[in-house]
């Protein structure tokens, strides 16, 4: 009976994944991984820079100390107390009984969707967003109230609100304020304050993602060079910074899910991130988290704190600060230097990105294909990161964290070329 059934049958997947489009990210990591290409693509932090001696020696100290360092067991509380002292660094008073941990920040991200979305709900996207947080809430169907996001100031408040006066209550508003991924920018402070405000009064929560808020690295200012250069009154002005600000979980505790992770500031491998919830809905995340992996490592958890506890991590984030400072300013010098003066882009306080936007007549996808093939660079186009039906086809996302002064200057004359090429 059973050998009569067809060979080829199609295993029935669940309705959502019908929608599901192959990860433009992911095929980027195929073509960068090719020899010689210079990548300015992806969002890695610069292993030559991870903590690997200072965290082996925790790593070793706790599996020869602890015995509960390969159990099952509970959240570890020391760690949280570290949590707490980092968020102060960031300007939020919290508890350790509002720190809950997860594994990542990624995984932060998918228990609070399934905490606050229903199936079909609807949420607050940014209409270029991390891709993350698409895929998080793909498997919920939901309708994306899109939000524009100006590159001088953040997201744009006013959106926001027409949305709450005509009704809207999405589930939950997801943005990253500091040294937003893609876009590079930083919300300014007036918008914090609105955005805050608009979430108590009409009762919607945000998910504050913070990855970079611990990497910021102040103004970037022009050299002389490129003050002469560009300053000048014929020329628009393509200075995009605004100074740093709190995040908004340090504005309110009642509507803001914080999460942070030690993925930039220590190695992402670790998969160790933070939740700061609002008082009293721990619990609750913690069932969610529970269906997801039980528990993030013990060991991790453990190894961390006892590196926190070694007071190694001041030190290191000021390597962190001060190489992965001298990285942006590198790219955003090659920019003003190479870059036609009808390009724009962010000039990001912190973080890894650079958002460029070309002139509207120039398609980033073709413009990688012919930077790969006749330059050997590589980017991530922009409308990887557009939710759907938004398009930024003149865009592009430039990481700085992963190439050295050198490769960073190179790279983005070689790019330069080409676009000044076919302009
Ligand atoms: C904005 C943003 N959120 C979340 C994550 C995921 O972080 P984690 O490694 O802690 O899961 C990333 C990683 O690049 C990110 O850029």
């Amino acid at each position: 009976m059973l050998a009569q059934l067809p060979r080829t049958q199609e295993i029935p997947l669940a309705e959502w994944t019908h929608s599901m489009q192959r990860s433009v990210l992911r095929q980027m990591i195929a073509v960068v991984s090719r020899p010689g290409i210079l990548s300015f693509a992806g969002g890695l932090p610069d292993p030559a820079l991870f903590p690997t001696a200072d965290y082996a020696a925790a790593l070793a100290h706790v599996l020869a100390t602890d015995p509960k360092a390969l159990q099952y067991g509970m959240p570890f509380a020391p760690l949280k107390q570290h949590i707490v002292q980092l968020m102060a660094q960031r300007g939020v008073v919290c508890t350790e009984e509002q720190v809950f941990l997860t594994t990542g920040a990624q995984q932060g991200l998918d228990v609070l969707a399934r905490l606050l979305l229903d199936p079909g709900g609807e949420v607050m996207f940014e209409e270029v967003v991390y891709t993350g947080a698409q895929q998080v809430v793909a498997p919920f169907l939901p309708r994306i109230l899109p939000v524009s996001t100006d590159l001088a100031e953040g997201m744009n408040v006013d959106e926001v609100e027409d949305y709450m006066v005509g009704g809207a209550r999405p589930s939950f508003i997801y943005t990253i304020p500091d040294a937003h991924n893609p876009l590079g920018v930083s919300l300014s402070q007036e918008r914090r304050e609105r955005l805050v405000e608009l979430a108590v009064a009409y009762n919607v929560p945000i998910i504050e993602d913070d990855p970079y808020g611990l990497l910021q690295y102040g103004d970037w200012r022009l050299g002389d060079w490129e003050t002469e250069r560009f300053q000048s009154p014929s020329l628009p002005n393509r200075r995009l910074a605004i100074s740093q600000s709190l995040p908004l979980r340090a504005l309110n505790d009642s509507h803001v899910f914080y999460l942070g992770s030690f993925s930039k500031i220590m190695a992402p491998a670790l998969r160790l991130g933070w939740i700061v919830a609002p008082e009293g809905l721990v619990s609750k995340i913690a069932v969610v988290k529970e269906a997801e992996d039980l528990e993030s490592s013990a060991l991790t958890q453990r190894a961390v704190a006892a590196y926190l506890d070694g007071g190694h991590l001041p030190a290191h984030l000021a390597i962190l600060r001060r190489e992965y400072g001298r990285r942006r300013d590198a790219m955003l010098a090659a920019l003003y230097r190479y870059f036609p003066a009808e390009a724009r882009w962010t000039e990001p306080q912190g973080g890894m990105f650079i958002w460029v936007e070309l002139p509207a007549e120039m398609d980033a996808a073709a413009l990688l294909d012919t930077a790969v093939t006749q330059e050997k660079i590589a980017f991530i186009p922009g409308h990887a990161f557009s939710i759907p039906g938004h398009h930024v086809h003149n865009c592009l996302r430039l990481n700085f964290s992963n190439c050295t002064e050198a490769m960073i200057e190179d790279g983005i004359k070689r790019l330069a070329r080409i676009i000044n090429y076919e302009l």
